[in-house]
């Protein structure tokens, strides 16, 4: 969701922005623009559209020819996608692009009016461009600062000033941005993706921190104008890690990459056969002492809390509430001091989840971010922070981000239910030992790919999907449905299997195809029983079920074998058939996979 690079050094600015653009191009926009110092003035372009339109039009006309700049990927919040909405933003003598949105834009832009301004866009940011524009003294740095203090809401911000062709200025509020520190050459970016290619090391910049950056220094300052000494981070993805490396998307990529994620992910959280979160900061004590325990969270993070609450309740017996983030932040929960609210965000900017953040930290609860991004707002601001190492996570449907988040929560489960003398600690290793195992069975699950390919054949023409399933299995079929629905626009609705002679069933007609998930060996008669149910109203059913069950061609049209292990850690396994089956209908319809229309890989505004 809206995109920022900046860049100032000695190569062609107008390359550098749009390269770096394209690396972030997986947040989700539809819109795009560059400004470039050219001849001591700004030289604005931008286009509706992707960033393939803005490039021609640059062909076309000619593109901003200089070494410092600011470019932006617009994912439309205030006003249409547009060329004159697309960011930068400004006039001759400050433009900016920002990402996040300014709840007072309106009482600002009357007040603007009042002072003559002219305002060409819909866009709340063009009201900081003026504002910045208003209180312009010759100071940068007192310019910010003023609209600091009249600014509410989520930004971050690249700004040029005109009378300083050669320094690109940036702030924030909420909304990320770090600075890339190169040699002879400094960078803005909404995340390390577009840098890794010159640099690995960059400065988090914090709330209202203010960055000077030119070719050969940056420096940071407070509103007030006091330098601040900031810690060097180096990004530990590699440049390869955020390319397709002759994937024909990054979806199939990331889904292919699940074996080495998860292993990253629990090898170091391992210790002596057991598992090992200490290091993070979570002790078996405190395990032994919470009280219940809520995990917020939002898209296909949720679906993976969801997974977790089955899991940790069976062995741990310790309630477990999954919310939508935001609900929660606005349904006053019953959180106590005694309780552990778990955030699982792949980003660790997604707003709600930040909000739910913190109202649990003001409620006294303790809180621990499950996290993929390094640095992230939700990973700094969280009591615990738990890494997932899933690598850069490109495709806008989350594919191995799930995986390592249900990782991180079978291990939470399996020390959650030992120190809680809810299991014994070789039920606790035995466990530990077959989530290890699971690389090595997703190799082969990874195999199945042709099966999926032919299941996605029969769905392509569908208009409508139901995904059914029971207990964990209904967890994971919602996860099912929504890659379907995100890639594919197919409508699909997960439902218990149980539940659809109440209501449901009434769909069902030869039309509409079913996924059933059928791995969970204590519930696999009453599923078979529902998919008779909708076999006989016409269904085409197609079942997930493990290796060893036998289901005849009377009850289920098409079946998709995964190997057997624990019938807790199936979802998986199970994620895997799933994901295909999303991702080539998605195919085979010709659609954008990787940047499904109207969808932002990191929703970072409410
Ligand atoms: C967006 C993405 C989803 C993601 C959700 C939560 O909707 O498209 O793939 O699951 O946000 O994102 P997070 O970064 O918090 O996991």
């Amino acid at each position: 969701m809206c995109g920022i690079v900046g860049y100032v050094g000695k190569r062609e600015c107008a390359d550098v922005l749009v390269d770096g653009l394209k690396r972030l191009e997986y947040r989700g926009y539809d819109s795009s623009g560059i400004a470039v110092f050219q001849n001591g003035k700004i030289a604005v372009e931008k286009s509706k559209g992707k960033l393939v339109d803005l490039e021609s039009k640059m062909e076309k006309q000619g593109k901003p020819q200089g070494h410092c700049g600011i470019g932006h990927t617009r994912w439309a919040t205030h006003g249409e996608p547009s060329d004159i909405n697309s960011h930068p933003h400004g006039n001759k003598r400050v433009t900016i692009v920002h990402n996040g949105i300014i709840e007072n834009y309106r009482q600002i832009k009357e007040f603007l009016i009042g002072q003559g301004y002219g305002f060409e866009s819909e866009t709340d940011t063009e009201t900081v461009a003026k504002l910045l524009d208003y209180f312009y003294s010759g100071d940068p740095i007192e310019t910010i600062s003023k609209m600091i203090d009249k600014v509410n809401g989520s930004y971050a911000l690249g700004i040029l000033f005109r009378d300083f062709p050669d320094t690109v200025f940036a702030v924030r509020k909420e909304s990320p941005l770090i600075i890339g520190l190169g040699e002879g050459e400094n960078f803005i970016a909404s995340d390390v993706t577009p840098i890794l290619k010159y640099t690995k090391n960059y400065y988090l910049l914090e709330y209202n921190e203010i960055a000077v950056i030119k070719e050969d220094s940056v420096t940071i300052c407070t509103p007030e104008g006091k330098e601040i000494h900031k810690e060097v981070h180096t990004a530990d993805w590699d440049v390869d890690a955020a390319e397709k490396g002759g994937y024909e998307h990054f979806m199939l990529k990331e889904i292919n990459e699940q074996p080495v994620a998860i292993k990253t992910t629990i090898a170091p959280r391992i210790q002596e056969g057991m598992p090992y979160l200490e290091e993070s900061g979570l002790t078996m004590e405190m395990l032994k002492n919470y009280r219940r325990i809520f995990v917020v969270a939002c898209g296909t993070a949720m679906h993976a809390g969801l997974v977790g609450k089955y899991v940790i309740e069976k062995l741990a017996r310790v309630e477990v509430t999954v919310d939508i983030a935001s609900e929660f932040r606005y349904r006053d929960p019953l959180i106590e001091k005694e309780d552990l609210v778990i955030l699982i965000s792949q980003s660790g900017e997604t707003a709600d989840t930040y909000a739910a953040l913190k109202m649990a930290k003001e409620r006294g609860a303790d809180t621990l971010g499950i996290v993929n991004v390094k640095g992230s707002t939700i990973a700094r601001e969280s009591d615990i922070v738990i890494y997932t190492h899933a690598g850069p996570e490109i495709s806008v449907a989350s594919t191995k981000a799930y995986s390592v988040q249900l990782s991180i929560m079978y291990l939470l489960a399996f020390e959650l239910a030992y120190a809680k003398g809810a299991i014994s600690k070789e039920r606790c290793m035995e466990l530990t030992k077959q989530l290890a195992d699971i690389p090595e069975k997703l190799n082969e699950v990874l195999g199945i790919k042709e099966r999926c390919q032919f299941i996605a054949s029969r769905l392509v023409n569908a208009e409508s999907l139901l995904y059914i399933g029971r207990g964990l299995d209904y967890a994971l079929s919602m996860e099912g449905s929504l890659k379907l629905k995100e890639i594919s626009y197919i409508h699909s609705e997960s439902y218990a299997a149980g539940e659809l002679k109440h209501g449901t069933i009434s769909l069902v007609t030869e039309d509409m195809p079913v996924i059933a998930v059928a791995t969970q060996s204590n519930l696999l008669e009453k599923t078979i029983s529902n998919v008779k149910e909708v076999k006989a109203r016409g269904a085409k059913v197609n079942v997930i079920c493990t290796e060893d069950v036998e289901i005849g061609k009377d009850v289920a049209n098409h079946l998709i074998k995964i190997p057997k292990m624990e019938d807790l850690l199936m979802p998986l396994l199970a994620a895997v058939p799933m994901q295909y089956i999303a991702y080539y209908t998605a195919v085979l319809k010709g659609c954008d996979v990787d940047q499904p229309r109207n969808l932002a890989k990191s929703v970072t505004v409410e």
